[in-house]
């Protein structure tokens, strides 16, 4: 009686150079090798839960161009249901040209949006049958690289029936639309993204602590604010009482060859530990330790784990109960 997880938003062909640091404002400077790849936040979450063995269905939409048939197949090869997924002709697929800087394999990103863009409430609407399909036993699961009206609509939809809601208002913006809140059950944000949702910067556990006090007061029930090597910070309102419950989910220390889509690996896992009925604590415990794993390999979906590589690597315990 697995839950079953749908996910309502982007798809982006992800063109990966690698450098020995970043570029700066009008130089130009050789990459050392290059990588391309299915990414965007919305599939990565979604190939990420898929890999783990949920049962995972994809709306969203692509363009008409040579990125959109790989990007569909990236997600099908991990088990993602995509007949919801549109071709947009005369769009473009959204791309992300990232530089990842080989010292600490951090990022930056220009991600053009592209067919994504053309999400919008009666795509929600139209969805309904997808998510009505997942009726009160389904997890629907939205980022912020889509119209916001497109996802509160969603939203507003998987409240209707009955399913939990799962927000990762990423990339970070301070315009996000936040009365969509109160249609949200489970909020996860990173340090950046906390301090545009709240205004409170979380760069550690104790500010990351009051950040999520502060998303709970807007709808939520489950807040987690994710610290990259520091691990998450969990904070849960208990049902028909006021009392919250903190957990700090600490990160095991790792290599860091590329943390492009760390954080989507993060989103995917979780909601994929929680489907299959493992409790808030530890399935954000594992989350932590597969997202973490995901940065020892380049690129985003091709550096997610599946079920059978976790368990074959020594991490079994990650996946058990999946
Ligand atoms: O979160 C990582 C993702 O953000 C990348 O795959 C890229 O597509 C950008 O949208
Ligand atoms: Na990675």
């Amino acid at each position: 009686n697995r839950k079953k997880i749908v996910v309502f938003g982007s798809i982006v062909h992800d063109l990966i150079s690698y450098t020995s640091r970043f570029p700066r404002p009008g130089e130009s400077i050789r990459g050392n090798s290059f990588h391309q790849g299915a990414g965007g936040k919305g599939a990565n979450q979604a190939v990420a839960a898929a890999l783990l063995g949920a049962n995972v269905a994809m709306i969203g939409k692509v363009g008409d161009d040579i990125f959109a048939d790989f990007n569909i197949a990236s997600m099908q090869k991990a088990g993602v249901e995509t007949s919801a997924v549109e071709k947009v002709a005369g769009s473009t697929t959204g791309t992300a040209t990232i530089t990842v800087s080989e010292a600490g394999g951090e990022n930056s990103i220009v991600v053009t949006l592209g067919a994504n863009l053309e999400m919008s409430p009666v795509t929600a609407e139209a969805a309904e049958t997808v998510i009505a399909s997942f009726r009160s036993a389904g997890i629907l699961l939205c980022q912020a690289e889509i119209p916001d009206a497109a996802t509160k609509k969603a939203f507003e939809i998987g409240k209707k029936r009955g399913v939990t809601t799962f927000l990762n208002p990423a990339p970070g913006d301070p315009h996000l639309d936040q009365s969509m809140l109160a249609f949200v059950d489970i909020i996860c944000v990173n340090e950046n993204e906390a301090k545009f949702i709240t205004g409170i910067a979380a760069p550690n556990p104790a500010q990351a602590e009051k950040a999520a006090r502060a998303m709970l007061e807007r709808g939520p029930m489950v807040a987690i604010v994710t610290l990259g090597p520091q691990g998450c910070l969990l904070a849960e309102r208990s049902d028909g009482s006021s009392e919250i419950v903190v957990s700090l989910l600490p990160a095991e220390s790792v290599t860091a060859v590329d943390t492009t889509g760390a954080g989507d690996c993060f989103c995917g896992s979780f909601v994929a530990l929680l489907a299959a009925g493992i409790p808030l604590k530890e399935a954000a415990r594992r989350a932590v330790m597969i997202a973490s794993l995901s940065v020892m390999r380049k690129g985003t979906q091709s550096s997610y784990s599946s079920r059978a590589e976790l368990t074959s690597s020594g991490f079994a315990d990650l996946v058990v109960g999946i």
